[in-house]
This record gives C-alpha cells, sequence and structure tokens, in this order.
C-alpha cells in the first residue's frame, strides 16, 4: 500500500520535529491536518510557545514572517512561499517613514498584516483580535498614524471616538462584501445573527450584529444560542466553525468571499515543504530585532 499523503505529512512532521500552524481561512484538509488552527493573534502567539525545531506555517506570508521574527532560532517553513497578502504590500516602508515624517511625534501602529520592514518602523501592531485594547493603552494627546487598513484602523477610531490618520489600504477579498449582500443573506436566514469581520468597509459593518476577528467568530459561535449564524469573512473559516459547532448551521454572506493567497497551502506543497525544509522564512536580523519590538509591545498588552 502506498504511503497516504496525511500518513507521509505526519511521519515528515514526526522526523522534522516539526509543528504545523494554521490560520483559520486555511483549506479544510490542511486545517485537519495541523497542530494547532488560529486567528493571526493566537498563532503569532503559539509561535511563542513551540518546542518543535520546525514551524511549518500554513497562512500567508506575513504570518509566517511574524513566526520568524519572534523565533529566530528556529526553521520556518511556509507551504508556498508566493502565498502573500495584498493589503500588506500597499504600503513600503519607505512610504510609511515619508508619512512619520510628515506627521513628527506621531505614534505609528501597523495592523499585523504588514511587511516586516513596515512593522520595524512602527511602536507597535494590532490584530483584528486586540485592536481595540492597543488602542486604548497608548499615551493619550498624541497623533496616530494608522497602517495599512483604513477599515479596521477606522472601525477603532469610530467605536472609541478617536481620529487617526488612516492609510488608504484595504484586504480585496472583504472589500467585495457589500451591505446588499447582508441584507440579502439576512431576507434568506431571518433571525440568524451576522458577523462580519473588521477588514470589511463600514457600511458593511454597519450592517452586520457583530464585528470580530475569526478567532472571535469562533469563540462567538461556541457561546451563542443561535442555531443559525451568517459569516462575512473569508469562508475557510466555515470548516472550523461547523466542526467544533456541529449542531449549529453556518451560512456565508457570499460563498465567493474567497482569499486567493491563503489557498495556495495544499497538502501536497505542505508535505513538500516538511520533506525539503524550505521555502524557508528569513527576515534581516536588523529589520527583524526592530519588528520584534513592536510585536513585543503588542503582546504584552494582549
Ligand atoms: P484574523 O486575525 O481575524 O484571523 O484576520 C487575519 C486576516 O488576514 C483577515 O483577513
Ligand atoms: Fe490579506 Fe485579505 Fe487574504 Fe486576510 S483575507 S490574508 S487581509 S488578502
Amino acid at each position: 500500500m502506498p504511503e497516504s499523503i496525511t500518513d507521509e505529512i505526519n511521519r515528515l512532521k514526526k522526523e522534522r520535529k516539526a509543528v504545523i500552524l494554521a490560520h483559520n481561512y486555511q483549506r479544510a484538509e490542511v486545517q485537519a491536518i495541523a497542530d494547532f488552527t488560529g486567528d493571526s493573534l493566537e498563532l503569532a502567539r503559539k509561535a511563542t510557545q513551540v518546542e518543535a525545531d520546525v514551524i511549518a506555517f500554513c497562512g500567508v506570508y506575513f504570518m509566517a514572517e511574524t513566526a520568524a521574527i519572534l523565533n529566530a532560532s528556529k526553521t520556518v517553513l511556509i507551504p508556498d512561499a508566493s502565498a502573500g497578502c495584498p493589503m500588506a504590500d500597499m504600503i513600503t516602508g519607505e512610504q510609511l517613514r515619508a508619512l512619520k515624517a510628515k506627521h513628527p511625534g506621531a505614534i505609528a501602529v501597523c495592523y499585523v498584516n504588514s511587511t516586516a520592514e513596515v512593522k520595524a518602523e512602527c511602536d507597535i501592531c494590532v490584530t483584528s483580535g486586540n485592536a481595540e485594547k492597543i488602542m486604548a493603552s497608548l499615551p493619550k494627546g498624541r497623533e496616530v498614524l494608522f497602517v495599512p487598513d483604513q477599515h479596521l484602523g477606522g472601525y477603532i477610531a469610530d467605536k472609541r471616538g478617536e481620529k487617526y490618520v488612516l492609510w488608504p489600504g484595504c484586504c480585496p477579498t472583504h472589500q467585495r462584501l457589500t451591505a446588499k449582500k447582508i441584507a440579502d443573506a439576512r431576507a434568506a436566514h431571518p433571525g440568524a445573527p451576522v458577523l462580519v469581520h473588521p477588514e470589511c468597509p463600514k457600511d458593511v459593518r454597519d450592517a452586520a450584529d457583530e464585528c470580530l476577528s475569526t478567532g472571535g467568530m469562533c469563540a462567538y459561535a461556541r457561546k451563542s444560542d443561535a442555531r443559525e449564524i451568517i459569516v462575512g469573512t473569508e469562508i475557510g473559516i466555515l470548516y472550523r466553525l461547523r466542526t467544533e459547532n456541529p449542531g449549529k448551521t453556518f451560512w456565508p454572506v457570499d460563498d465567493a468571499t474567497v482569499c486567493p493567497n491563503m489557498k495556495k497551502t495544499t497538502l501536497e506543497n505542505l508535505r513538500d515543504c516538511l520533506r525539503d525544509l524550505s521555502p524557508r522564512v528569513t527576515v534581516a536580523p536588523d529589520i527583524a530585532s526592530k519588528a520584534k519590538r513592536a510585536i513585543d509591545a503588542m503582546l504584552a498588552v494582549s
């Protein structure tokens, strides 16, 4: 009997002393074989706790880069090195330096969906799971630059009654959701609460009942008495929601809400990266040490 691909991955994982971390948007079969699945904050935290020599990171590049920054002594692998996040690439280090020069004395905050070079220029990072808490922890009375997601920044600014200088970046996947699609989903599933991600535009957030990180959505689903829940985010999360809550029904707002980069990881390239110990994610030490300050500042608050 030839070895199945899942047996091969599990064998390689042991041989390499590896751990597999997967984001909530990964393909179902990748989440199923992972040792730990979570949102960006949970995965960043997990990356500081693993004892394995090798981390196979099933997500997009900035997430693997964050794990590498937090674990300089470990080998961090990404099954497909071209799995980027278009939002993270909407601001460069040079653009951020120019913005900071225009706003001397401002606090620079970046969404974790950013490159290591951008993190290295920032005072602190946030994720969608801790942004409100982090923004509340900042010293009062100073101007705040928030990059690169205008929607997460706008959402927290509105919630806290504050104003930030917002970089006009966005997530192309969440940008496809509309208030009309939410209204249609509500009409199709009356009474079901609607959860959306803070990367959605304002009118979409306003049309929803809850605006949550992917980890927040999983927690909501576990606690809620609702038997049906409408979900406005990348559809990969439906696998986890359905697996963890077999008695409940989850409806996507739009089943075309797909992040093509999250879908680049497959069992085949996961197996290959464990076998070849490549592609490996590394960050230049000078950038990594500066970026680590911003990530550590975040982890210290959340
Ligand atoms: P979460 O941290 O909520 O999982 O979000 C990450 C992300 O990229 C959403 O598009
Ligand atoms: Fe980036 Fe959007 Fe994909 Fe998240 S869903 S990784 S923000 S492109």
